[in-house]
């Protein structure tokens, strides 16, 4: 559908699903989980949960506010916005979050490709935990291997890229965020049932105070935004292709409540499993790849072909949750060359893909060969963790919670909220508040007090 000259998505479950599909990915399942295990559990959970309800939706739709009514890219929407004003290095500033996330995540997609054909050739069975250990490491710090998986996963995203906003990604959401859902309920159910499960449910349940300190904060608060895709322009941008009729607090809400739900399934599958064979929960971003086999293995021993294919379809879904936020992040960089410097959209695409190969390949090998290369004592691969999700979203998500609390004219924020009044939205004077004061002040605090700014 096409409508002023910009592509539009085609129906209102089409957006929720594709914001959502941009959501959903690695961070949920992969980083979700080795982030509550490296900041000890359920404390971190709760405080996760008051990030995302007290920053992350009201941000959410501040998002949607700027790109829906600018009908532009992250750093075009400013200049529609706030025309020669400083606000459009805030968009710029996203471009490059994008840019650095989709380098260092696509490297982790791929191992989901590894993975997969792992699963298709049977390759799990019959292994003992510490041989799932082993064959992890040898494989992440393969020279070769995770480089060509990453290649052929960016090549993946090109090329749905490309095809464009509905064929493309409105499409694959649709059939894909779905299935994914069912699957992982299943495996909740395997996870919790297996011997000794008990131990990581109360480690997700349990909360212990006594290790909480301004880390975890910052370490909850980066992972609200990271799994949210906020603070970027992510869904900004997604948000420029939205219709007028589109309810965006009740999208902001749907969103925000999958991705959610789905964070903790996936902390319901890893944990109870990890306790039940022994596999540390701080094991960092190995966790998912060390743990799920097990998981596969142990709970359907009884019957190996069940264990097979819930292998197979896991990781081919992983794969495709990832899909559907590199493909979002990709967007991001895409709409910004293409709209700001005029060239063609197969053009940009080939330049996002390209640089992202580049540094992708850097931050694989800081995994593996060149480890002992640090810079702040991190290789490549955590310092574009660490750098976007630690600082530039929470700091981009500031930025534009100030945006549009005190910026923006309220006239202009009110239609957008209520459709030209057209809707009755009971939570407008606080969301408002949040955004005005509540979100960039939290945000500042948690700065201050662990980035040592002042
Ligand atoms: N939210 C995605 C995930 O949880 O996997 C990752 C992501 C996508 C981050 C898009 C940022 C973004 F703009």
């Amino acid at each position: 559908m096409m409508k002023s000259g910009r592509a539009n998505f085609g129906s209102k479950l089409g957006v929720i699903l594709a914001s959502a599909g941009s959501a959903v990915g690695l961070g949920n399942i992969w980083r979700f989980p080795y982030e509550t295990g490296n900041y000890g559990g359920a404390a971190f959970i709760l405080i996760y949960l008051g990030c995302v309800l007290l920053l992350g939706l009201p941000i959410m739709l501040a998002e949607f506010i700027i790109g829906r009514r600018s009908r532009a890219n992250t750093a075009g929407a400013y200049q529609v916005l706030a025309p020669g004003t400083h606000w459009r290095w805030v968009g710029r500033m996203g471009v490059l979050a994008g840019f650095m996330i989709l380098s260092f995540y696509s490297v982790v997609a791929g191992w989901t490709l590894e993975y997969v054909f792992e699963a298709l050739g049977n390759g799990f069975a019959g292994k003992t935990p510490e041989e799932y250990i082993q064959s992890f490491q040898a494989f992440s710090g393969n020279p070769w291997k995770p480089i060509i998986w990453l290649v052929l996963f960016l090549l993946g995203t090109h090329f749905i890229i490309v095809r464009g906003v509905e064929k493309g990604i409105e499409k694959s959401s649709k059939i894909m965020m779905p299935m994914l859902f069912v699957l992982i309920l299943v495996l909740v159910g395997c996870s919790v049932s297996l011997p000794g499960a008990k131990s990581g449910i109360e480690f997700l349940l349990k909360p212990d105070f006594s290790k909480v300190d301004g880390n975890v904060f910052l370490g909850a608060m980066g992972q609200a935004f990271f799994s949210l895709s906020l603070g970027m322009g992510c869904l900004c941008t997604y948000a420029s292709y939205f219709s007028k009729d589109t309810n965006l607090t009740r999208t902001a809400f749907s969103v925000g409540l999958i991705d959610t739900f789905i964070a903790i399934l996936a902390g319901f599958i890893i944990f109870p499993a990890a306790f039940s064979v022994g596999i540390q929960p701080d094991a960092g971003p190995s966790l998912i790849f060390i743990t799920l086999p097990n998981v596969f293995q142990q709970a359907f021993s009884g019957a190996p072909w069940l264990a097979y294919i819930f292998s197979v379809l896991f990781y081919v879904l992983l794969a495709l949750a990832a899909l559907t936020s590199t493909i979002s992040m990709h967007e991001v960089v895409t709409a910004y060359l293409h709209e700001e410097f005029k060239i063609s959209r197969k053009r940009a695409a080939w330049f996002v893909t390209g640089g992202c190969i580049f540094f992708g390949v850097l931050c694989s090998l800081s995994l593996g060969v060149t480890k002992g290369f640090t810079v702040f004592g991190m290789g490549m691969f955590d310092l574009f963790d660490f750098v976007t999700a630690k600082i530039i979203l929470p700091l981009g998500g500031m930025l534009i919670s100030i945006f549009v609390g005190w910026y923006l004219d309220k006239k202009l924020v009110w239609e957008e909220i209520t459709n030209d009044g057209t809707l009755k939205v009971r939570l407008y004077k606080v969301i408002l508040f949040i955004l005005k004061y509540i979100a960039p002040i939290a945000i500042g605090i948690v700065f201050i007090n662990e980035l040592k700014i002042l």
